[in-house]
């Protein structure tokens, strides 16, 4: 009997709404096909939702995220919202207790980048550090932001990076590297305690080769030798930046996924954003949902349809002759996605 999980979808605002659907078609196609079936509890959450509701995180939304097997979250549109208005991602990321967010970028063959020479997973925490959400004003002409840097986040996060390695070590057969990026020269408290935390998981894991990293220093090498690097390991803001600059150098945000993972909860994202400029046109890249939608099946345990799922969309990319706008082509997320349906090939 194929297993049957509840997904809760939190498709958020602009595009968010396109490419969950998009995502959601591909896991229908696979109970289509006799693979695991999927009951979707679809929920309120974003800046929509809080000019109606007066709040961009209700708590049906979280207890619902907390019921279901996983969490597929479109995006938000959280700049629009006010202090007042709640932080859905920030919320959503606190209330179901992960701390890191994995995201891996790639060069794709037949996709030009600017280099072709990157594979690399950004390991990033995402309740704290400079995103710690506290602010406030000494007065009218000082503003303060609260760089928050716990050991219990960094030893997490840093066991999901460690944890990374292993299993790229083992699926690549080569030795992997984890590197910790810091500024540890300015930030001697939050990124001496951070440093000590990943330092001391290095220990447990003295078969994975480990390096620091300054943040400037490791934002160039990215950019002037992209190969080097393997699992990069990041407080909150870092790790927002230098995750953007991998999608950057691979193919771009619109195969950028994500995936949260707790110990209790799990929830995935594209890493793009809401993308105002093209929402409600139909023409997003619903790449990153679906390659987002595998990450979710492999955290579910399904690993047979996540493979199925990646080798459809990495085809269809490969094959070259469906692509949306932002791969230089004028498909619609409608043929993209279907393209990736008719491509799925399920043993
Ligand atoms: C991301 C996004 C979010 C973040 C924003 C929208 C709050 O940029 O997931 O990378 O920085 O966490
Ligand atoms: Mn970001």
């Amino acid at each position: 009997m194929a297993s049957s999980y509840t997904i809760c979808v939190l498709p958020g605002d602009g595009i968010g709404t396109e490419v969950t659907d998009c995502g959601r078609q591909v896991l229908d196609a696979l109970s289509g096909r006799g693979g695991p079936r999927f009951d979707y509890d679809v929920r309120p959450a974003g800046y929509y939702t809080f000019l109606g509701v007066g709040h961009s995180l209700p708590d049906g939304t979280l207890d619902a995220a907390k019921a279901a097997d996983a969490v597929l979250v479109g995006a938000m549109d959280v700049a629009q919202i006010p202090p007042h208005g709640g932080d859905p991602l920030g919320g959503l990321r606190i209330g179901l207790e992960v701390s890191a967010s994995v995201r891996p970028s790639r060069t794709i063959d037949g996709i030009a980048g600017p280099t072709n020479d990157i594979d690399c997973v950004v390991v990033r925490e995402v309740t704290e550090g400079l995103y710690s959400r506290d602010e406030y004003m000494g007065d009218d002409d000082a503003a303060y932001a609260v760089r928050v840097v716990t050991r219990k986040a960094s030893t997490n996060t840093a066991r999901m990076a460690f944890a990374q390695a292993m299993a790229r070590q083992e699926t690549y057969g080569r030795p992997s590297l984890v590197t910790a990026v810091h500024k540890v020269g300015v930030l001697k408290l939050s990124d001496g305690l951070f440093l000590e935390a990943c330092a001391d998981v290095a220990r447990e894991f003295p078969e994975i080769a480990y390096e620091t990293a300054n943040i400037d220093t490791c934002a160039m090498d990215m950019v002037r030798n992209p190969g080097h690097f393997d699992v990069i390991l990041a407080t909150n803001a870092f790790g927002d930046i230098l995750s953007d600059v991998a999608a950057g150098l691979a193919a771009g945000l619109g195969l950028a996924a994500s995936a949260c993972i707790g110990e209790r909860w799990a929830y995935f994202e594209p890493v793009h954003g809401t993308a105002p400029d093209i929402a409600g046109k139909g023409i997003a890249n619903p790449c990153a949902t679906i390659l987002t939608v595998a990450m979710m099946l492999r955290y579910l345990g399904e690993d047979e349809s996540a493979d199925v799922v990646e080798t459809a969309v990495y085809g269809v990319l490969e094959d070259g002759k469906i692509r949306t706008g932002d791969l230089g082509g004028n498909a619609t997320s409608t043929e993209m996605t279907d393209a990736i349906l008719s491509s799925l090939k399920i043993k």
